[in-house]
């Protein structure tokens, strides 16, 4: 929405303002892709695994065999928590919700770090993948708190997906699961300019640190609008019920929404008008995990609702609208979609601060004042 009101033009919510250029992933909603320095998405979540398209995301080209060696064992040297961490997180509450632990545990470990005064590309890569390493085991431990468990040691001899999977469940991780949530990591990976990103450029752009550019990344993607659209299509999912008649439910439930004007969560897209490029891919990998579960009925409902909302409004589904269902499936309790989106989303804000910091300008727009005229105190 754009307003002027005889003065200047206000961009309601930036839409359709180009704040800067980037070299990290291009969203061309006219070809409806998603490249990654210049790859299609839905190929690099087809070929490679989560550990290579971070290192591509945050240099810029793939790495060769020796790189990823090294950078796999540097990543499992740091998959352990700090005591200290984990001391700080078992004074929450039981019963905080699993994005505010991830948002605290980024900040401790913003006091924790070695090189915090140092923001140095190279330093701000070392801290990215410590990040990007320990947060599985943040990520997991909320889940598992809520159980009443503690944190599980990581896996020396397991991968980034499978090794997540393993801290958060502490059984043998299944590949098909592996393999279903890898695929979700990669597509959750980056996504140019979005609200949470652009939270961490504009803190960075202060000159502020890493650590404060990811919490406050945090914070932004926990919002329903945004991050928080996961937990809420399953929510959706489980409101409406899979099995036996899930279509008409489905129908049912979209007309009372549509009626107490309220969002469908998981549908639409602030730059993609004709359906988002991440779909397809997400959507096939919920596929084979539902299939190979025996939940069919999972998938039913997807396209129940799909359908139903596609006619009533014409509007498509996001990454969310699979990737929700995909996390249910895996194990994940609902409050737990959204963290793990920030375990992954955080190579993307990681590798945008980098980039920010490397040719920054403040970033401070401008506001239309149209508040009360000037006025004065009553004379004493
Ligand atoms: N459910 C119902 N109606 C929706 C909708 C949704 N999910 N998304 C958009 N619309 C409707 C709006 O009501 C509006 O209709 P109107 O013109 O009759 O009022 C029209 O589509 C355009 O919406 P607009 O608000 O201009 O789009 P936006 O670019 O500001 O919003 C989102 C983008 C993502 C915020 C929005 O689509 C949304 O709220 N989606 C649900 C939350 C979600 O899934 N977020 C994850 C995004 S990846």
């Amino acid at each position: 929405m754009s307003t002027t009101r005889g003065g200047p033009e206000v961009r309601k919510g930036l839409a359709g303002v180009v704040a800067d250029t980037t070299a990290i992933s291009k969203v061309a909603p006219e070809t409806n892709s998603l490249l990654y320095r210049g790859y299609p998405v839905q190929e690099l979540a087809g070929a490679c695994e989560f550990e290579d398209v971070a290192w591509l995301l945050w240099r810029g080209e793939l790495p060769t065999a020796e790189e990823a060696a090294a950078f796999r064992e540097r990543l499992r040297a740091h998959r352990s928590p700090d005591p200290r961490l984990l001391r700080v997180l078992g004074e929450l509450p039981g019963e905080a919700h699993p994005m505010d632990v991830v948002r605290t545990a980024v900040s401790v470990l913003g006091a924790l770090d070695p090189d915090a005064a140092d923001s140095s590309p190279a330093a701000e890569l070392a801290k990215a993948e410590r990040l990007f390493a320990v947060l599985p085991a943040v990520v997991a431990l909320a889940q598992r708190r809520r159980h009443g468990l503690g944190p599980l040691p990581p896996r020396e001899d397991l991968g980034y997906a499978a090794d997540f999977l393993w801290q958060a469940f502490g059984t043998e991780p299944d590949p098909r699961l592996v393999r279903a949530f890898e695929v979700s990591l990669v597509l959750y990976a980056e996504h140019s300019f979005n609200a949470s990103t652009f939270t961490a450029r504009v803190v960075t752009s202060t000159l502020a640190d890493l650590h404060a550019a990811v919490t406050a990344a945090v914070g932004a993607l926990k919002g329903p609008l945004h991050g928080g659209a996961n937990e809420a299509v399953w929510d959706v999912f489980a409101q409406i019920g899979p099995g036996e008649g899930s279509a008409e439910r489905a129908r049912r439930w979209l007309a009372d929404t549509l009626a107490a004007h309220r969002r469908v969560m998981g549908f639409g897209h602030r730059v993609y008008r004709a359906g988002d490029s991440r779909v397809p891919t997400m959507r096939a990998a919920l596929g084979e995990l539902a299939e190979h579960l025996g939940r069919r009925d999972v998938l039913d409902l997807y396209d129940a609702l799909e359908a139903a909302v596609r006619e009533a409004k014409g509007i498509e589904p996001n990454l969310d609208f699979p990737a929700g269902p995909a996390y249910h499936l895996v194990g994940f309790d609902t409050p737990l979609f959204t963290p793990v989106f920030v375990a992954s989303r955080v190579v993307g804000w990681t590798a945008h601060v980098v980039e920010q910091r490397a040719s920054n300008s403040l970033i401070r727009p401008l506001s239309a004042y149209d508040g009360p005229a000037e006025r004065h105190l009553p004379p004493r």
